[in-house]
């Protein structure tokens, strides 16, 4: 028997488990009362449940649409350990593990030779185009000494823990976890080769991402550590190499895209960033010179055997940096300038290609 109270509630999903609550027993009861009032018990994963308001407001809000419902009462309470378990359980089965050789998660790793290339703001930009796009994305910050994404993304709230599973928070519809949320604040991070390998490790199997359609990792620069335990625990995965149009960076840059024939990875391409600055009088400024990007494509097609195309190259914009510092996205905020259309390019050529075809010659025309 279909209850329309029951039927408003699973419409209500649970912010960070994106899941309607009714399937993830987080409705203990529900019922509307002769005076037209919905009761609705909900069980919280966890006492201090950072948006356990967001829950609560959802809920009412739904509740409220119910025929005959003039006003709703919500009360919260938490899951017994048993209950828990139970969800945990049933999340479990429904976890594609990324490192899982039939796992449909494209894994790409945004790399770069060095630091300042832009790479990060890439990575934030591109999971927001990509998330608008429909899909379902998620951003490891592997960058573990440089840290940015959460910054980039206005995250502020730290991970829900679930017992031993951690809920990534989400922005902007992207589930992010990154080093930066499990240090103190501003600490460096002094950890060597297998303490961040034991971090990423736990990453991928104790952050609970639940099926993503796209995983982007935002490398360390170079090739360090990092950029091999990647290749180890997610031997799928594919690289994006950003580099900007020196010549100089491109060169460091096809070291980190070269790494690619010892780790058996893919190359998906190659992404210019800062390529030119437009002028008040819409003439173009090349304050990094020009052809970077070529340069890198045509060295990384060479030394890998294989087509590695250029995806797109993004202007100077300043109001990506501004957006960056905001926590705003360029393309969300000011997606008509052309920084974002491009980065929006860029995305969909990622996600509109069928996995496992790295490398092909898309036949796209860089600007
Ligand atoms: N296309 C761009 N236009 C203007 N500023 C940019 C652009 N790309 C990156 N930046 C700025 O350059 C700096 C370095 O970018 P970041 O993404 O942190 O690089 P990385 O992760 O490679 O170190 C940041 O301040 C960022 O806002
Ligand atoms: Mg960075």
């Amino acid at each position: 028997m279909s209850d329309p109270l029951w039927d408003a509630l699973a419409r209500v999903q649970d912010p960070e488990l994106r899941r309607p609550i009714t399937d993830l027993g987080m409705v203990e009861s529900a019922r509307v009362d002769d005076d037209g009032v919905a009761h609705v018990s909900v069980l919280l994963t966890i006492a201090g449940c950072p948006l356990r308001g967001t829950i609560e407001a959802d809920v009412a809000e739904a509740a409220r649409t119910v025929d005959g419902v003039h006003s709703a009462e919500v009360s919260l309470d938490v899951m017994t350990p048993q209950q828990r378990q139970e969800l945990k359980d049933s999340l479990k089965q429904r976890t594609v593990p990324f490192m899982e050789p039939n796992s449909l998660t494209r894994v790409i790793g945004i790399a770069s030779g060095k630091g300042g290339v832009g790479k990060s703001s890439l990575t934030a930009n591109l999971a927001c185009s990509m998330a608008a796009q429909g899909l379902r994305v998620g951003i490891i910050d592997a960058d573990v000494h440089g840290f940015s994404v959460p910054g980039l993304m206005g995250i502020t709230q730290a991970p829900t823990r679930v017992d031993e599973m951690i809920l990534p928070p989400v922005a902007y519809g992207v589930k992010v976890i990154s080093i930066g949320m499990f240090v103190e604040s501003n600490q460096p991070v002094v950890w060597r080769g297998p303490m961040l390998h034991r971090a990423l490790e736990q990453f991928l199997t104790d952050v609970h991402f639940g099926d993503l359609d796209v995983l982007l990792l935002d490398l360390p620069p170079g090739t360090g550590d990092i950029a091999i335990s990647v290749s180890q625990l997610l031997p799928g995965s594919e690289l994006l190499v950003v580099t900007t149009p020196q010549s100089a960076a491109a060169e460091v840059a096809e070291r980190a895209g070269a790494i690619a024939t010892t780790t058996g990875q893919s190359v998906v391409g190659v992404v210019e960033n800062m390529s030119w600055l437009e002028l008040p009088d819409g003439t173009r400024m090349e304050p990094f010179g020009s052809g970077g990007g070529e340069l890198l494509t045509q060295r990384l097609s060479t030394r890998l055997e294989t087509d590695v195309p250029l995806l797109g190259s993004i202007p100077l914009e300043p109001r990506l940096r501004a957006g960056g510092d905001a926590g705003q996205p360029l393309v969300l905020a000011e997606e008509s300038s052309a920084a974002a259309q491009e980065i929006t390019r860029i995305a969909r050529q990622l996600t509109h290609r069928p996995r496992g075809l790295a490398g092909l010659n898309l036949g796209v025309n860089p600007t």
